[in-house]
């Protein structure tokens, strides 16, 4: 008995790690205030399913505990035996056709769903925007074949209507997954997946890699910023013109820099490699390396050593090969990269 005194004491402690834990949820990644046409209809299955289970949870507590009741032992000298019953048509029928039916209420609606995620991905309706996404461990490259522009991290779409993307990966295995939009698909190295995706409103939400790919797979993310459409155009034409020029002199020696030890690997506008993430717009950016907080600090610290912060990743560490100063020559640099104002 005192046992179980102590144990209530842990109540008040539950109680707070209940509220505390409430709170981690996040409006930009969750499947539960859906944003988009494709999440709301799956977080409609959802709840129809939930709202049968709670059905059957109700109905099977209330046999439950009026047998419970009903037929209890009433004290020492109650031994009675109630009535045995064994095999009973009606019942039976009831317990196989019930549970066929709420199969059947799931089913359809699931089906259907699935066959309307797919909608218009195999022959992409005129003027639609088309992604073509490629996973990388551990960044995203997103390119925009019907208007010329490549980038990487934070993915650009007009918002109100579908927009379709191309799912492929560079190395393993990855998952795109936008949970408050929709989603989520396998990327893969030998074939292409397709999906849509729509933002009923603008804004921006977040993205996930949702497969075990590499020690950093839980730092894989990205963002999807859904603009309305002329925002939309207007940022893909200044992404054709950006200027990879540096506008002060500190900058300039970062483009030096730049020129010499990261164009193999990082593109600027359409000069440049392709095994590390476009920085065309990196000055617009609010995460380095889709994690960290835009800040000098931790572009230098990501540069000097990437490892650091995303295990396995690709990029070599140059914490050796610049000082300080080259550093902040490069931060000014990159910071200066933008299309937005
Ligand atoms: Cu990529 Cu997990």
């Amino acid at each position: 008995m005192k046992r179980w005194r102590n144990a209530w004491r842990f109540l008040p402690l539950l109680s707070v790690i209940a509220l505390t834990l409430t709170g981690c949820g996040n409006e930009q990644l969750t499947t539960l205030l859906p944003k988009g046409e494709g999440s709301e209809m799956q977080f409609n299955l959802m709840m129809l399913s939930l709202y049968i289970m709670i059905g059957v949870f109700v109905v099977v507590a209330l046999i439950y505990t009026i047998v419970l009741v009903r037929f209890r032992r009433r004290g020492e000298s109650d031994n009675e035996i109630p009535e045995q019953t064994e095999g009973n048509v009606v019942l039976e029928i009831l317990w196989t056709v019930v549970p066929i039916i709420l199969l059947l209420i799931l089913a359809v609606p699931t089906v259907m769903a699935t066959f309307a995620l797919d909608e218009g991905t195999e022959k992409v309706p005129e003027g639609a925007t088309v992604v073509k996404v490629t996973a990388h461990q551990y960044w995203w490259e997103f390119e925009y074949p019907d208007l010329g522009v490549k980038t990487a991290q934070d993915l650009y779409i007009p918002s109100g209507e579908r927009v379709y993307f191309e799912l492929a990966s560079k190395d393993v295995l990855h998952s795109f997954w936008v949970p408050t939009l929709g989603g989520k698909m396998d990327t893969n190295t030998a074939t292409v997946n397709k999906m849509w995706l729509n933002a009923q409103e603008p804004g921006t939400y977040y993205g996930k890699c949702a497969e075990l790919c590499g020690p950093a797979h839980a730092l894989m993310d990205f963002k999807v910023i859904a603009q309305e459409k002329e925002d939309f155009e207007a940022w893909a034409e200044s992404m054709k013109e950006a200027s990879s020029q540096a506008s002060t002199d500190q900058a300039a020696q970062g483009e030096e820099i730049f020129a010499n030890s990261c164009i193999g690997c990082h593109a600027v506008g359409a000069d440049g490699g392709n095994t590390g993430p476009n920085l065309t717009n990196f000055g617009d950016r609010e995460k380095v390396a889709g994690i960290l907080d835009h800040t000098d600090e931790n572009i230098k610290a990501w540069i000097a050593k990437p490892s650091e912060f995303k295990p396995g990743n690709n990029m070599p560490a140059f914490e050796d090969q610049l000082n300080d100063e080259e550093l902040n020559a490069l931060v000014a640099y990159l910071n200066g990269l933008k299309v937005e104002e």
